[in-house]
């Protein structure tokens, strides 16, 4: 589907294919909505990435806490979007030993008790051995670097979303 197929979508088909390109976030996609006509994916993309830059710093915070733990009980039980399910699992998630498993947990405890937010990092482009090194390495950050760092995180894993909308077979394929 190219860019004039995507500008003809209804908006509850624009937001049904686009709605989990941010986490748990559809109002981003509604947000953007206004833009059209788009002239490329790449150009709905920088109206994301210029509408998360828009938010306060309380709003950019709210983006971070609707991602889910990396390893997480959601991951264990099953309640992740799919998008993240595939995520996780491309880093290598599903596959953990027990002590990789509270080892994961504990970072992440320790790091969501520090910042506020849960560790969001580009898991497909990290593996999980990355992933914890890194977690480990943030600790350390100022919060407002943190903040930051993470919010870059957020718009690499859309703009993979966002290829991954064209390449697949689901039903939200373009
Ligand atoms: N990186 C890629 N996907 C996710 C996710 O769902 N949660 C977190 N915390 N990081 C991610």
């Amino acid at each position: 589907m190219d860019i004039n197929a995507v500008n003809a979508l209804s908006y509850e088909d624009f937001l049904e294919i686009f709605g989990n390109v941010v986490e748990k976030c559809p109002i981003i996609p509604a947000a953007v909505w206004i833009h059209r006509p788009f002239t490329s994916l790449a150009d709905i993309e920088a109206h994301i990435s210029d509408f998360i830059d828009s938010l306060p710093e309380s709003g950019k915070e709210g983006i971070l806490r609707c991602h889910p733990d990396l390893a997480g009980r959601e991951l264990q039980s099953g309640a992740l979007t799919r998008d993240s399910q595939e995520e996780q699992r491309a880093a290598g998630f599903t596959d953990l030993q027990p002590s990789e498993v509270s080892r994961m947990r504990s970072l992440n405890s320790e790091y969501k008790e520090r910042f506020g937010f849960p560790f969001v990092i580009c898991a497909r482009l990290n593996t999980k051995r990355d992933i914890m090194r890194e977690l480990l390495q943030c600790l350390g950050n100022d919060p407002a670097a943190e903040r930051a760092r993470a919010i870059g995180e957020v718009k690499k894993i859309c703009a993979l979303r966002m290829r991954n909308l064209q390449l697949s077979n689901s039903p939200n394929k373009l």
